[in-house]
C-alpha cells in the first residue's frame, strides 16, 4: 500500500524521501504535476507524482504537506474520504510568522476534520523542521514526534510510520491536543528564525524508571 503525499515542497519531499528510503511507496499530489516531474523522478522508482484528486485516492494514508490555507479546498476536493487517514502536517500561520491564525478553543487539524467527511484525522509532522524529516538521526536519540487523534488505529498507524523514518512517536490521545501541538511547532519556528538557533536542532523526551 503506497503512502500520499499532498504537497511535494519542503515537508513533502522530506518525508516523501524518507519513506522511499525505506521501502515505501510514495504517490504525490500536487496542482501542476509536471512542474515537479524531475524532483520527484529522483527519489527513485517508488516515487511518483500525479493530481491532487488521483494522489487522495491512491492510498488509505493520506499526508497533508501544504499551506494551512490550501486545506478547505483540499478537503472539499474529496466527496466522501471514506475512513482515508489523512495526516494534518500543517500550522495555521499568521503572516510574517507572527503567530497562529486559529488556536487555544480550536485548532487547524479540528477544523480541517470538520471539512473533510468521513476522514479520521491525525496530527502529525507539523511540531519539528522539514530537515528533521529528512534526516532523523542526533547523537542525543530520536527526535520527539507527538501524534494526536480521535482513532485509535490511524494513530498507531501514524506513529508506526513516524517510527519507520526514526522518531520518538509519542501518543497524545485525541485531535483536541492539536491545540497544544501547533503553538508547540511555534515554539521551535520562534527558537530556530527568530531566536537566531537555526534548523539543526530537535526536541526529544528524556525518560527515568
Ligand atoms: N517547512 C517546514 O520545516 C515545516 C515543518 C513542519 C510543518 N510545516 C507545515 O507544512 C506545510 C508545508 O510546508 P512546506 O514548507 O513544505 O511548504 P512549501 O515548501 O511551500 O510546499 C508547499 C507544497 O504544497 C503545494 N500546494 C499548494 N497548494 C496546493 C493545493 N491546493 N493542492 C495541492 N498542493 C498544493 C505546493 O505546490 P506548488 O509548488 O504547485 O504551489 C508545494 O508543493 C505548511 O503548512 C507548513 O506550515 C512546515
Amino acid at each position: 500500500m503506497s503512502i500520499s503525499i499532498i504537497g511535494a515542497g519542503n515537508v513533502g519531499m522530506a518525508l516523501g524521501r524518507a519513506f522511499t528510503q525505506r521501502g515505501e511507496a510514495v504517490v504525490f499530489g500536487v496542482p501542476e504535476p509536471a512542474r515537479y516531474a524531475e524532483t520527484v523522478a529522483a527519489l527513485g522508482v517508488r516515487a511518483r507524482v500525479t493530481t491532487t484528486a488521483e494522489a487522495a485516492a491512491a492510498s488509505d494514508v493520506v499526508i497533508l504537506a501544504v499551506p494551512y490555507g490550501a486545506l478547505a479546498a483540499i478537503a472539499h476536493g474529496v466527496p466522501d474520504w471514506q475512513g482515508t487517514i489523512l495526516v494534518d502536517a500543517t500550522n495555521p500561520l499568521a503572516p510574517g510568522l507572527a503567530g497562529l491564525s486559529v488556536g487555544t478553543t480550536t485548532s487547524g487539524a479540528e477544523e480541517l476534520a470538520k471539512l473533510a467527511r468521513g476522514a479520521r484525522v491525525v496530527k502529525a509532522f507539523n511540531t519539528t523542521g522539514a530537515e528533521n524529516m529528512a534526516d532523523t538521526r542526533y547523537p542525543g536519540g530520536a527526535p520527539f514526534m507527538p501524534v494526536c487523534g480521535d482513532d485509535a488505529e490511524a494513530r498507531r498507524r501514524v506513529m508506526a510510520l513516524a517510527t519507520l523514518i526514526g522518531f520518538d512517536a509519542v501518543d497524545l490521545g485525541p485531535l483536541a491536543a492539536a491545540r497544544y501541538l501547533e503553538p508547540f511547532a511555534m515554539t521551535w519556528i520562534h527558537l530556530a528564525i527568530k531566536q537566531g538557533y537555526g534548523r539543526k536542532f530537535a526536541f526529544g523526551v528524556l525518560r527515568r524508571d
